[in-house]
């Protein structure tokens, strides 16, 4: 990539954290603050992704939200090479402390080199005690500012909207002072599949996040062993929208089947293209899956 070639990016930012501490819930919050003009309470949310425009400092700017279901999400994507993050937001109840998921998400963040957001959640609750979560996380090298260490931990109630704010700056502050967010809209747009599903009218129907390039309705596309043309592209409110530029995610139609979350995702040439990388996968796939299964077979020989 020639320099003048990349432009900037919003930043990508997955809320981890232990089942049921709010990362949900944060996340509509934080909508409900930036939606502009529509109430949040309206809006159908099918998928877990997407991007909210916020004033930060004078600017207005978008942040990429991808919410996980507990954190088998992220560990997937992870383990298939597709670290889609740029930052991370741990969520932390307040009133139940760190626990073993919290310590998991902290620890897939840290493997992928993804800076970390600390969001002390449910401050609203009976026996909440953020200070006892910030003493806890010191044991994991997560050390808060005003402990003397560099991560930012911020007090949120996603239930009142205290904080909320906050956790945005905090999200916002952390990628300047960390990352170069940049990509290059000028070229067949590549991606990662975020989740998939098959849907009775629609048939195939992909999250994808763009991380480079300008996907197009028409263009030719890959996901995983999936191929096909991108027939209708929607935005987290279900509109329609005809290109999607880097960070953003979009819920595509028109693929041939349904591709698995971590999937690479791109754009070809021409649609034979698209067919043959797709047939090239699946072959692949299916060699190394007889390698397994002799493999297996081989060592039963001996039992
Ligand atoms: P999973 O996706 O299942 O891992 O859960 P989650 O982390 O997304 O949690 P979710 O947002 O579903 O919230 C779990 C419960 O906690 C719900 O009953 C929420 O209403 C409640 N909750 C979330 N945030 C707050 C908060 O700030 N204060 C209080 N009192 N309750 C909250
Ligand atoms: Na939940
Ligand atoms: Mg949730």
């Amino acid at each position: 990539e020639t320099e003048e070639n990349l432009e900037p990016r919003p930043p990508v930012v997955t809320v981890m954290g232990h089942v049921d501490h709010g990362k949900t819930r944060l996340l509509d919050a934080i909508r409900r603050a930036n939606v502009q003009g529509g109430e949040a309470g309206g809006i159908t949310q099918h998928i877990g992704a997407y991007q909210v425009w916020g004033e930060h400092e004078g600017v207005n700017r978008a942040i990429t939200f991808l919410d996980t279901p507990g954190h088998e999400a992220f560990t997937a994507m992870r383990a298939r090479g597709a670290v889609v993050t740029d930052v991370a937001i741990l969520v932390v109840a307040a009133d139940d402390g760190i626990m073993p998921q919290t310590i998991e998400a902290l620890n897939h963040a840290k493997a992928a080199g993804v800076p970390i957001v600390v969001a002390v959640n449910k401050i609203d609750a009976e026996g909440a005690n953020p200070d006892k979560v910030r003493a806890q996380l010191t044991e994991y090298e997560l050390i808060a500012e005003e402990y003397g260490g560099d991560t930012m931990f911020v007090n949120v109630s996603a239930k009142t909207g205290e904080g909320v704010r906050d956790v945005i700056d905090a999200v916002l502050l952390t990628a300047d002072a960390e990352l170069e967010l940049t990509a290059n809209p000028n070229k067949l747009a590549r991606g990662t599949a975020i989740e998939a599903k098959l849907d009775k009218g629609r048939g195939s129907v992909a999250t994808v996040l763009i991380q480079a390039g300008t996907l197009r309705v028409g263009d030719s596309i890959v996901a995983g062993t999936a191929y096909g043309r991108v027939r209708a592209m929607l935005d987290e409110n279900g509109e329609h929208v005809e290109e999607a530029l880097p960070s953003r995610p979009v819920q595509v139609q028109g693929l041939s089947s349904v591709p698995r979350a971590g999937d690479t995702f791109l754009v070809t040439e021409d649609d034979r293209t698209a067919r043959q990388i797709a047939e090239k996968r699946e072959a692949a796939e299916r060699n190394a899956q007889l390698a397994k299964a002799r493999k297996r077979m081989s060592l039963e020989d001996f039992t």
